[in-house]
């Protein structure tokens, strides 16, 4: 039997279509009176193997410290409350692994993220779609071009 929505897990890559998800989100979160969870992963798997390979993953995680100010500005603005994730590793196993950790009821994403390919679905959400035992929300604005980065 369905039993409301109580946590909602949404994943943020910091791409414009994110922030679209989010919106969705916190809405949701307002509506059923959720928590919201926003989890952020730090793509490890795009960094080689190569001394001082911290030097690469400095920037991502300064990306992931801008991303929990703007997130906090943002969840202000909209009236929620948000507990901000950041994880290393592969975006799609640290979201899975997430959404049952934290036993949610909904993970939402964006339809894109900072990628380029040509796909209406990006691969971390087609692959969370397929992978999640939880029930996925997939936010898609109406006037967004398969090719583009929002
Ligand atoms: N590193 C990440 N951390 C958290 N969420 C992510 C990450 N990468 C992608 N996502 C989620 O998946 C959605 C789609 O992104 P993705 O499948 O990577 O598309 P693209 O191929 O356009 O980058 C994003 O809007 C976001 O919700
Ligand atoms: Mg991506």
């Amino acid at each position: 039997m369905f039993q409301g929505i109580k946590k909602i897990l949404m994943a943020h890559d910091s791409s414009l279509c994110s922030w679209y998800a989010f919106e969705a989100a916190a809405d949701l979160a307002k509506k059923y009176g959720a928590e919201l969870y926003v989890v952020h992963v730090i793509d490890t798997t795009v960094i080689p193997d190569i001394p001082h390979k911290d030097l690469l993953i400095k920037p991502l995680k300064e990306r992931a410290e801008k991303l929990e100010k703007e997130l906090k500005e943002k969840s202000k603005e909209l009236g929620v409350e948000v507990k901000y994730i950041v994880k290393e590793g592969k975006p799609v196993d640290k979201i899975l692994e997430s959404a049952e950790e934290l036993d949610v009821d909904l993970v939402v994403l964006g339809s894109r993220g900072l990628g380029t390919s040509g796909y209406l679905l990006g691969s971390v959400s087609t692959k969370v779609v397929v992978a999640c035992k939880r029930s996925v929300f997939i936010a898609r604005r109406k006037d967004v071009p398969a090719a583009s980065k929002l």
